[in-house]
């Protein structure tokens, strides 16, 4: 029971690596919000979670993570529902793109600049506030990705919103240490989650060969490190990226 008595926001809580990390989060004793922009599938989290032996361990918050009042909202929810804050996971993100001399800036940049870099963004000093005030620290972890370390093939917007959250995390990490507070970013690989099971089955079969064991990776295998990175065991990470990646960026 790492988290034993831990209160957790995990954004994009309701599928794939939040999901995960929502259940493994709950293993360990936290209490989480599950945050998502799909109110019906954050409540059906929470719904079945109840019903599992976890009643009143989790709780749903609807939210849009590129809108900071929503944000902030999200923040005061924790606080409400479960007395404090002590951790927060900036994972809710959306993938895809264009060639780059195809894009319409307002269709192929601006959207996921505003959910995948302002999202972290509004995250971090939401609740870097809130852990200043409360005056016991905190962590953040922000999900980046592997092609926030290198470019792609159709991910020009992506990368570049994924580099911000390596670069958030280390300019967090630096300013909020006073406050005992932590930043670690990760950069999961391939990953079996609607983000990659909307390609053909010949693609997820050459992703997952680019990893060094030549399978896909599971959410809960990323939950895992989450949950460690989360934990006082991992006091002296910060500031960092974990890759989560199984040896793609070797
Ligand atoms: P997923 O699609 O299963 O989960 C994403 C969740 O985020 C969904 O529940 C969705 O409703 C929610 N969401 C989307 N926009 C939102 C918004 N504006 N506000 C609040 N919630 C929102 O995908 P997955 O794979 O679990 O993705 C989680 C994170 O992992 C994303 O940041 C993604 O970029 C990142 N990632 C995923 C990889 C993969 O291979 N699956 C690889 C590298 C990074």
């Amino acid at each position: 029971m790492r988290l034993n008595g831990k209160v957790a926001i995990i954004t994009g809580g309701a599928s794939g690596i939040g999901l995960a990390t929502v259940k493994k989060f709950l293993d360990e004793g936290a209490k989480v919000v599950v945050a998502d922009i799909n109110r019906a599938n954050a409540e059906k989290v929470v719904a079945d979670l109840d019903a599992a032996g976890f009643k009143g361990s989790s709780s749903a918050f609807a939210v849009d993570v590129s809108v900071f009042t929503e944000v902030e909202a999200l923040v005061a929810h924790a606080v409400e529902v479960f007395g404090k804050l002590d951790v927060i996971f900036n994972n809710a993100g959306i993938a895809g793109g264009k060639p780059l001399l195809d894009h319409d800036p307002a269709v192929d940049y601006e959207p996921m600049i505003r959910i995948d870099q302002d999202g972290v963004y509004y995250g971090i000093l939401a609740a870097g506030r809130q852990f200043r005030d409360q005056g016991t620290g905190g962590v953040i972890i922000s999900t980046s990705s592997i092609y926030g370390e290198q470019a792609a093939e159709l991910a020009f917007t992506y990368s570049a919103a994924k580099a911000a959250v390596i670069s958030f995390t280390r300019s967090a990490a630096y300013e909020l240490a006073e406050y005992g507070i932590r930043a670690v970013a990760i950069t999961p690989g391939r990953v079996g989650t609607a983000i990659i099971n909307q390609f053909s089955d010949e693609l997820k079969e050459t992703f997952a060969s680019e990893q060094l064991r030549g399978v896909m990776t599971q959410p809960e295998e990323i939950a895992n490190v989450v949950a460690f990175l989360a934990s006082d065991e991992s006091n002296v990470i910060n500031g960092t990226v974990v890759h989560v990646d199984d040896g793609y960026s070797v």
